[in-house]
């Protein structure tokens, strides 16, 4: 028998897992205590009437002869992906539907697709980073180099010789630094990985915060993106569907290596790994886009950007240096009193009642930084202001 012991090389449990241990930990000893929690970015809306209306009908139509759906396509309904390609043609941006796939969430796609390729290949993350990229990837063994983004560059590294490899992650708006790549940031990285021969993974996943058309929500707005890049991308902070579980990663039919069509590549992966996502669920995604679906989920999205300003004006108040919170729903700080992000973890659990998560869980870069989320309700988000403002410690 011969173990992956790779596994070994992983932290032994996942940021968030560990972050909700320690919040349990001490719910169990101050019962009473009202937490707010503004760790892991999950929504707090419930999902857009439109979505709620086209999954029910769907569970209906499950239920007759005529209506009933078994296997569906693996690479999702029809109706879902030419919903998508119309939505990127708004933005200029052309795709076929059989470019678009269908996934239960970025977070799945986003460590499946490393199937693709080979495991010696060196995959180049940023640092901090989503810690996803990194696990995956050290599951498979695979070499990693960090590429430093820190508060002089704004947390937006651009390529250079040391972060050269075959893989890149990028993230825009980013989790956890909610920096946001201009195109001409973006374009460099195209740049450098068509040079390079390499693959860029781009994640997406918060490109609905982006609310400067200025700003690329999506890497096929750069030139030549098609020929390098795949992009991942969820319904989950778009149109809350965190619980419902929906994304699509988009494979461009232009994208080839060693003669090989990552498009085929991946249909073959998914058509043999994957049963697609429930007809229900893909029903309840492609309402988002009606035009009453499309007015609800933006509501929602200016409810929680509502949050972001009111954390930004916190911390400008405060004159603590913080990026994010415009075009994102994350607001990432500089631990305030020297502290590091889990002493401050520590003392804003016990002092004020208020989780966020320590910059040290994404990265060594990540050290001495904060993340709180936006996803919160407006009452929760204005309890937390007033009781990190109380906070007499608690400036720049
Ligand atoms: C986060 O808090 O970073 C995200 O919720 C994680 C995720 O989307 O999986």
């Amino acid at each position: 028998m011969q173990m992956n012991t790779h596994y070994q090389d992983l932290k032994e449990s996942y940021l968030f897992t560990d972050i909700a241990k320690r919040i349990r930990a001490f719910q169990e000893k101050h019962p009473d205590r009202d937490i707010i929690r503004m760790g892991i970015g999950d929504v707090t809306l419930p999902l857009p009437a439109s979505c709620v209306s086209a999954m029910q009908e769907a569970a209906a139509e499950q239920g007759t002869q005529t209506g009933f759906h078994g296997y569906g396509p693996e690479q999702g309904y029809a109706f879902l992906r030419e919903a998508l390609a119309e939505r990127y043609a708004k933005k200029g941006v052309t795709l076929q539907p059989n470019e678009i796939f269908i996934s239960d969430g970025a977070k799945s796609d986003l460590g499946n697709l490393l199937d693709l390729f080979g495991k010696e290949n060196t995959v180049v993350v940023p640092d901090p980073v989503y810690p996803v990229y990194v696990d995956t990837n050290i599951m498979a063994g695979r070499k990693i180099v960090y590429c430093n983004a820190t508060k002089e560059n704004g947390f937006l590294p651009l390529p250079d010789e040391s972060c050269r490899g075959d893989l890149y992650y990028l993230c825009s708006p980013n989790n956890p630094t909610g920096a946001v790549y201009t195109k001409e940031g973006l374009k460099a990285w195209v740049d450098f990985a068509l040079e390079n021969d390499g693959v860029i993974l781009f994640d997406a996943a918060y490109g609905s915060f982006i609310t400067d058309s200025d700003l690329p929500a999506s890497i096929y707005e750069i030139e030549g993106a098609e020929k390098c890049a795949i992009e991942v991308c969820s319904f989950s902070k778009m149109a809350g569907f965190t619980g419902t579980r929906c994304g699509w990663t988009v494979v461009p039919e232009a994208l080839c290596r060693q003669g090989m069509s990552l498009n085929r590549m991946w249909l073959r992966r998914q058509t043999t790994k994957f049963n697609g996502v429930s007809y229900v669920v893909q029903k309840g995604a492609a309402a988002a886009f009606t035009p009453e679906g499309e007015k609800e989920m933006q509501a929602n999205l200016a409810y929680y950007r509502e949050n972001a300003v009111l954390l930004a004006e916190l911390l400008k108040k405060k004159n603590i240096f913080f990026t994010g919170g415009a075009h994102s729903p994350y607001l990432w700080f500089k631990a305030p009193a020297g502290l590091s992000g889990w002493e401050l973890f520590d003392r804003l659990l016990e002092e004020a009642g208020v989780v966020g998560t320590p910059g040290e869980g994404f990265g060594e870069n990540g050290s001495g930084f904060f993340r709180l989320t936006a996803f919160s309700t407006h009452e929760k988000t204005a309890e937390a202001v007033k009781r990190l403002d109380a906070l007499t410690w608690f400036h720049g």
